[in-house]
């Protein structure tokens, strides 16, 4: 029997009311985080996971920019398809929408204003990609675990609850943005009531994985840098964050052109045809230095 392939899906749409005005014409991920859209870093992210066929779910009167900005993904050697959330009832909706998309693979969702970054997560996600069945999470230790989904965890370190946005968080590790399904996920987020906030939650989705004892938690250490970029603080902090990298290493994150080219799905002469247009800003001549 052959192994289901992994499909991704990220979530464009929301509100972004912590945003506001500033999100209330246009999408939280098309904002740039330092120098290129916020919905590159998790893009990249997948990519890097090496899946390459993803769902970008956004409002439906977006759509056009969010064509203009990626298309059909094959200028990066990936397939890029829209689906429209009508509003935003949660993040496990996604796997309703998804549904077609999906099919009979499984699935890696992340959400489009997370950024992860740190040595080994290339290897980390690819090793998630593998797992045949069941879910896999992440946790990551932060310092306000409240406004997050909270992981608890038995002495023996395994995991025991999942509580979104408790009053009183037992750890301090914060579930990010990004998860792993089987393919059951679908029948799952069908068979969830909305929370008493009106959505359907992720959450909910991962504490069934947990109630059968398929769920694995995997906890990212110090040197791996999460960061969700919902609020203006937490985005100008990314800004910084990847401007101080980039600006020491002159090394760029979340450049789709340059994993793609990395990965083997575009050679030189694409990489050099993508940086034509972006000469101007510099970004042009940092995909055409790679090939220095
Ligand atoms: P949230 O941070 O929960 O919501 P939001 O982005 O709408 O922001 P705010 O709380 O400021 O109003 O969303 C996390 C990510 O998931 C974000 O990238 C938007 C996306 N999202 C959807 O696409 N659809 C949804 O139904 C929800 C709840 C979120």
């Amino acid at each position: 029997m052959t192994k289901p392939s992994r499909k991704g899906i990220l979530l464009a749409g929301g509100h972004g009311t912590r945003f506001y005005p500033a999100t209330r014409s246009i999408s939280k991920q098309l904002l740039p985080v330092y120098d290129k859209p916020m919905l590159y870093y998790p893009l990249t992210t997948l990519m890097l996971a090496g899946i390459r066929d993803i769902l970008i779910i956004i409002w439906e009167h977006e759509r056009a920019l969010f064509e203009k900005l990626l298309g059909n993904g094959e200028q990066w050697g990936i397939r890029i398809q829209y689906a429209a959330q009508e509003k935003p009832r949660g993040i496990a909706e996604a796997f309703i929408i998804g549904e077609e998309f999906i099919g009979k693979d499984s699935v890696c969702l992340i959400l489009g204003d997370n950024i992860l970054y740190g040595e080994g997560i290339p290897a980390i996600m690819q090793e998630a990609c593998q797992q045949p069945e069941g879910a896999t999470i992440f946790g990551y230790y932060v310092q306000d675990p409240k406004r997050y989904g909270v992981i608890h965890f038995n002495d023996q370190g395994q995991p025991v609850d999942i509580v979104e946005k408790p009053q009183n968080p037992l750890s301090n590790y914060a579930a990010i943005g990004l998860y792993f399904y089987d393919n059951r996920v679908i029948d799952m987020a069908k068979q969830l009531k909305p929370s008493a906030r009106g959505e359907l939650e992720i959450t909910d989705v991962t504490r069934a994985y947990l109630d059968q004892q398929k769920l694995q938690v995997t906890k990212l250490g110090r040197g791996t840098a999460w960061l969700d970029t919902g609020t203006p603080p937490a985005w100008l902090e990314a800004s910084n964050f990847i401007q101080i990298l980039e600006h020491r290493q002159g090394l760029k994150i979340g450049c789709p052109e340059e994993i793609a080219w990395r990965m083997g799905y575009i050679d030189n002469s694409q990489l050099l045809t993508l940086a034509r247009p972006l000469l101007k800003s510099g970004y042009g001549h940092y995909l055409q230095e790679l090939l220095t």
